[in-house]
C-alpha cells in the first residue's frame, strides 16, 4: 500500500511517502527560523508559511520516494490537535489531492501519531520490532504530556495527563525567560551538559501525589521566583547551571510518574516518544528505568521521527488502512484543534 501522509500541525509542513509501514521519503520544512524573533509560534506566520510550502512540499516527498500521485493509494492527514489555521492547511491540501487523484483519506491524531512514530521502518523493513502487549507509553512534546496504557494498535487508554503545561511547553517557557529562544529543549539540552544539575534546588511536582498525571507550571513558576532578582550577568554565568537544574526537574519529574504508572500497570513493554524524548539524558535515563524493571522499551529508530514529521502520520495511516478506518465523506473532513487521543 503507498501512502502519502501530510501533517502541518504546528510549525513544521511535513509530508511523507511510505510503503506500508516503511518510511521511503519523510521531507520536513521547519519554519523556526521565522518564528525564533517572537520567542514562539505566531499562528498567521505559521498559516502563510505552510499555504507557501505544502505543495513543494509533498512534491519533494514524491519525488524523492520516486513515486508518482497517480500511484498513491491512501492519503492520511492529521486533523489535529493542533492549531486550527495550521492544521487546515494540511487538510485542504490532502482534500484537494484526494479529490483530484480519486484516493481515499484517512485522517489521523496527532498524539496517535507520535506513539505510533516507534512502530515506523525505514526503507528495508528495519528495525523489526516485536511489541508484547500491553506496552505502556510515555509521549511528550511541546503540546502534550502523557502515559497511555496501549493493548494493541488502536487501542489506547490514557492514564496520566498534564494537568497544567506539557513538558515541552515547560522547557520552552524556561528557556525564554531565561533570553535563550526557541524552540528551547535543544537549547537547554546543550547548554545543560556543562551544567550542574544540583545547582539550583527545584520542586519535584506531583512527586508522592495519588495517580500518574504530570503538573509544570508550579515548577516553571519556582523557578521565575528563584532567578528574577538576579543581575543578568549572573543568570549569563549561569546558563549552563539554570538549564541543567531546570531539566532534571522536568525529567525527574515524568520518570518517577513514569515509574509508578510501570508498577501499577505491570506492561510488557514500554515505548518514549514526542519531541521532548530527542533529549539524550532523558533517553539514556529511561533506559537505565526499563532496565531496572525488568522491561524492554523501544524509542523511534531515529530522532527525526521524535519531533513533528509526516512520517509517523503515514504510519498510523497504514494501521488505520488496515482496518479499514477510511474518512467516509471526504467534504465534511474538518480539523480539530483539540481532538483527544
Ligand atoms: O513533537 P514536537 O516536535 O511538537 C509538538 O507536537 O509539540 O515537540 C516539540 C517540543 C518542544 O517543546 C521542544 O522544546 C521539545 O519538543 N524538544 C526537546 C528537544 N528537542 C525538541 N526537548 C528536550 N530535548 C530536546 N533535544
Ligand atoms: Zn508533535
Amino acid at each position: 500500500m503507498k501512502i502519502l501522509a501530510i501533517e502541518t500541525s504546528c510549525d513544521d509542513t511535513c509530508a511523507a511517502v511510505l510503503e506500508n509501514d516503511r518510511i521511503i521519503s519523510n521531507v520536513i520544512s521547519s519554519q523556526i527560523d521565522l518564528h525564533k524573533k517572537w520567542g514562539g509560534v505566531v499562528p498567521d506566520l505559521a498559516k502563510r508559511a505552510h499555504e507557501e510550502k505544502i505543495k513543494p512540499v509533498v512534491e519533494e516527498a514524491l519525488k524523492r520516494a520516486r513515486v508518482k500521485m497517480g500511484e498513491i493509494e491512501v492519503i492520511g492527514v492529521t486533523y489535529g490537535p493542533g492549531l486550527a489555521i495550521a492544521l487546515g492547511v494540511g487538510i485542504a491540501e490532502a482534500k484537494r489531492l484526494a479529490k483530484k487523484y480519486k484516493k481515499k483519506m484517512v485522517r489521523v491524531n496527532h498524539i496517535e501519531g507520535h506513539i505510533l512514530s516507534n512502530l515506523a521502518k525505514n526503507s528495508k523493513g528495519k528495525p523489526e520490532r516485536e511489541i508484547e502487549w500491553p506496552a505502556l507509553v510515555l509521549t511528550a512534546s511541546g503540546g502534550h504530556s502523557k502515559i497511555v496504557l496501549m493493548k494493541e494498535v488502536g487501542d489506547y487508554e490514557t492514564v496520566a495527563d498534564t494537568l497544567d503545561d506539557a513538558a515541552g511547553e515547560a522547557l520552552d517557557k524556561a528557556s525564554k525567560m531565561l533570553g535563550l529562544g526557541y524552540p528551547g529543549g535543544a537549547v537547554m539540552e546543550r547548554l545543560a551538559e556543562k551544567g550542574d544539575e544540583n545547582f539550583l534546588d527545584l520542586p519535584r511536582p506531583m512527586k508522592g501525589r495519588k495517580g500518574f498525571d504530570f503538573s509544570f507550571s508550579g515548577l516553571k513558576t519556582s523557578f521565575y521566583y528563584k532567578i528574577k532578582d538576579w543581575k543578568k550577568e549572573k543568570v549569563a554565568k549561569n546558563f549552563a547551571n539554570l538549564a541543567a537544574s531546570f531539566q532534571r526537574a522536568v525529567f525527574d519529574s515524568l520518570l518517577n510518574r513514569f515509574e509508578k504508572a510501570i508498577d501499577y500497570y505491570k506492561p510488557k513493554t514500554l515505548l518514549a516518544s514526542g519531541g521532548v524524548l530527542a533529549n539524550e539524558l532523558l533517553r539514556k535515563d529511561l533506559r537505565k528505568l526499563a532496565k531496572k524493571k525488568g522491561v524492554k522499551i523501544y524509542l523511534p529508530w531515529t530522532k527525526k521521527l521524535n519531533t513533528d514529521n509526516a512520517g509517523m502520520i503515514g504510519v498510523t495511516t497504514f494501521y488505520k488502512a488496515k482496518r479499514n478506518e477510511f474518512v467516509k465523506n471526504i467534504e465534511k473532513l474538518d480539523r480539530e484543534a483539540r481532538a483527544k487521543l
